[in-house]
């Protein structure tokens, strides 16, 4: 009988078995991402525009060959929002152990060490969490050889999400993973569609340099919805419209319309009680200094706010207005 022909994935698998190869690697990497309408009320069923930023997380995963080693150990080489890094350490944890077990990885067999590095900076607001997810997910796809394809990928990295946030939308792994600017609304199943925005427009993030416990935040808005229900019901109302309006404006470029309806979108969060002095004093000098429009982007209660800043122009009169009030910036684009 023949021999079945072995590909190279199961030949490097059986090598390593029998320790006769070096040291291989399997790699990785997740964008950061920014939501433009939605953040908190997508975790309610209501839908969420979300787009990746140029800027992303990559991980390497590879195996630790020491005697009487178990489980895995990380290099954290991400730049960071100072503090974030220790602040997340233990959920980071939890989430890489989260993953390994939906991967059916043995740690005590196979035990490992991951490398996190790449642009994305380390901090609240930015997808940083999800990108570690998605980049760590790839990078275990690879050193194993599992064959998921970017659906299971997202998975993987939602399952990541949950040592987090603990109940995730999933928009942040989604956009993480599939790239590009997404509508999405939360599962199980959860949907995503592209938006499809015809042109590419300027951005500015600016970042409070706080770090926010979005597991915190989001129990603190389910709270309010249980001792405010009216309230809450139609903050929600006038979001959902607002969401969608939102895709429109994006879809058509009407970048004025769209900026109008990120002023209101933050109110809307300011009345849900998830800004702080800080994101309200850079959206307002991001306004004051022509943005078209501004937010807090994400959690809230720190991290980054996100300005619409049509044109080079008017998107470095903004980035600069911020950081001389001290404070650091991204500049990058949304669309095509
Ligand atoms: C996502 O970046 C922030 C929240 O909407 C939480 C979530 O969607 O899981 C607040």
């Amino acid at each position: 009988m023949l021999a079945k022909p072995i590909t190279s994935g199961e030949k490097s698998k059986y090598l390593h078995v029998f320790g006769l190869l070096g040291d291989s690697m399997g790699h990785g990497h997740g964008y950061g991402k920014v939501i433009i309408f939605g953040e908190h009320f997508v975790v309610h069923g209501l839908p969420s525009i979300v787009c990746a930023i140029g800027m992303r997380t990559t991980a390497t995963v590879s195996r630790i060959r020491r005697k009487n080693f178990s489980g895995f150990e990380v290099e954290d080489l991400r730049p960071e929002t100072p503090g974030y890094k220790k602040e997340k350490e233990a959920q980071m944890y939890r989430s890489i152990s989260l993953m390994c077990e939906y991967c059916g990885i043995d740690l005590t067999r196979t035990p490992i060490k991951i490398t996190f590095a790449g642009d994305l900076v380390a901090a609240s607001g930015i997808g940083a969490s999800a990108a570690a997810c998605t980049a760590f997910a790839r990078a275990v796809n690879e050193e194993f050889n599992l064959g998921f394809n970017d659906e299971k990928i997202n998975e993987v990295a939602y399952e990541g999400e949950k040592g987090y946030h603990g109940t995730p939308s999933g928009v942040d792994n989604t956009a993480s993973t599939f790239g590009g600017c997404l509508v999405f609304l939360k599962g199980p199943p959860p949907k995503f569609e592209r938006v499809k925005m015809p042109t590419k427009v300027e951005i500015v993030m600016g970042n409070t340099g706080l770090t926010a416990n979005t597991q915190k935040v989001v129990e603190e808005v389910k709270a309010l919805m249980k001792t405010q229900p009216e309230k809450t019901k139609k903050i929600f109302e006038e979001a959902d419209g607002l969401i969608r309006e939102g895709r429109i404006c994006l879809e058509s470029c009407d970048y004025r319309r769209a900026g109008e309806l990120m002023n209101r979108n933050h109110e809307l969060l300011q009345e849900l009680g998830v800004s702080c002095k800080e994101l309200d004093l850079l959206v307002n000098i991001a306004r004051e200094n022509g943005a078209w429009g501004a937010k807090l982007t994400g959690t809230g209660r720190g991290g980054y706010m996100v300005a619409l800043t049509p044109g080079k122009e008017c998107q470095e009169k903004v980035a600069r207005a911020i950081e001389n009030a001290g404070f650091t910036v991204l500049k990058t684009t949304i669309g095509v």
